[in-house]
């Protein structure tokens, strides 16, 4: 099979349409997306990862009660025009940079939770017949450069579609996405020869995770259309992938960099610790603090 033609990747969709019920009672009313590593919302980071790997557009697939993303990337008039007023520039063209451009960001509602296969599956109009990146971005990667940054060189080199994976003990493997692994080009890129979502600790064919970043062919949405309930009950990304795999060659990458499962209290608090100590404006005063608590 003959990799496709690397037409580039310029947009990203983000499924942020999960209920976040694992952070109630913060996620009563905020959306899990909106919780803030340091002084940051999660979903900020993901935006920027896409933005330092040339995407241009960002497509969020939401649901009810998820309007503060959608405010989050929209200019806060009054807010900014006070900043301005009273001097506070610094802040100002922080908030002016990191809002995408008028017109590249796009908001579709999920209605109901069917599960990640029919989050993408939404998305379709919007991404048209073009490959597109797609991030979950509970998964936090600490990376540099970014992993998109890096998902989208190999993209170049190989054409098709790339998934980003790691590796977790053996024990955990029943948590995620598991692929199985063929022909190596280096020691970071193989040829993907099988998926299984959710697999049974003896039945996983590896440890390796689909760790939450894909670039991913727009042929996908077809098999997303037809795509039945898999694990959990839930129409599954990785059932709708293992279809595609049959017409189109999947890369698995090895991404250099940590990362961070920010849907999970363990992960989240580590973010956060992690995001703080690499920051030159935050570490010098945290780092005695940190090392007070933990009696060092
Ligand atoms: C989803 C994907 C799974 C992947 C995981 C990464 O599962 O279906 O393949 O490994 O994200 O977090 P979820 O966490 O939504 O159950």
């Amino acid at each position: 099979m003959a990799p496709q033609a690397s037409k580039k990747v310029r947009k990203v969709v983000f499924p942020v349409a999960g209920l976040g019920t694992r952070f109630l009672p913060a996620t009563k009313t905020i959306p899990k997306e909106m919780l803030t590593v340091v002084d940051k919302p999660v979903i900020q980071y993901a935006v920027e990862e896409a933005i330092e790997a040339g995407i241009e557009h960002f497509v969020f697939v939401t649901g009810r009660g998820k309007g503060a993303i959608e405010d989050h990337f929209d200019i806060a008039y009054e807010l900014e025009a006070t900043l301005k007023a009273r001097g506070k520039t610094a802040e100002f063209e922080m908030l002016k940079t990191s809002r995408p451009v008028a017109g590249t960001a796009s908001f579709v509602r999920q209605q109901e939770p069917l599960g990640l296969g029919h989050a993408v599956w939404c998305a379709r109009d919007i991404v048209g017949d073009e490959p597109f990146a797609l991030a979950l971005p509970d998964m936090l990667i600490h990376a540099k450069p970014g992993c998109f940054a890096q998902m989208i060189d190999i993209y170049e080199k190989h054409g098709g579609n790339v998934v980003a994976v790691e590796e977790v003990p053996h024990e955990h493997v029943n948590r995620y996405g598991i692929v199985a692994l063929g022909q190596e080009f280096n020691a970071a890129t193989h040829k993907i020869t099988g998926m299984v979502e959710k697999p049974k600790i003896e039945e996983a064919p590896s440890n390796l995770i689909i760790s939450g970043r894909y670039i991913l062919q727009p042929e996908i949405f077809q098999k997303l259309a037809t795509q039945k309930p898999g694990a959990g009950g839930e129409i599954q990304l990785t059932d709708s992938m293992i279809a595609l795999l049959a017409e189109q060659d999947f890369f698995s990458y090895r991404f250099a960099g940590t990362t961070y499962d920010c849907g999970d209290k363990i992960g989240y608090l580590a973010a956060n610790v992690v995001y703080a100590l690499d920051r030159p404006d935050i570490a010098p005063k945290f780092k005695p603090v940190l090392d007070k608590i933990l009696g060092r």
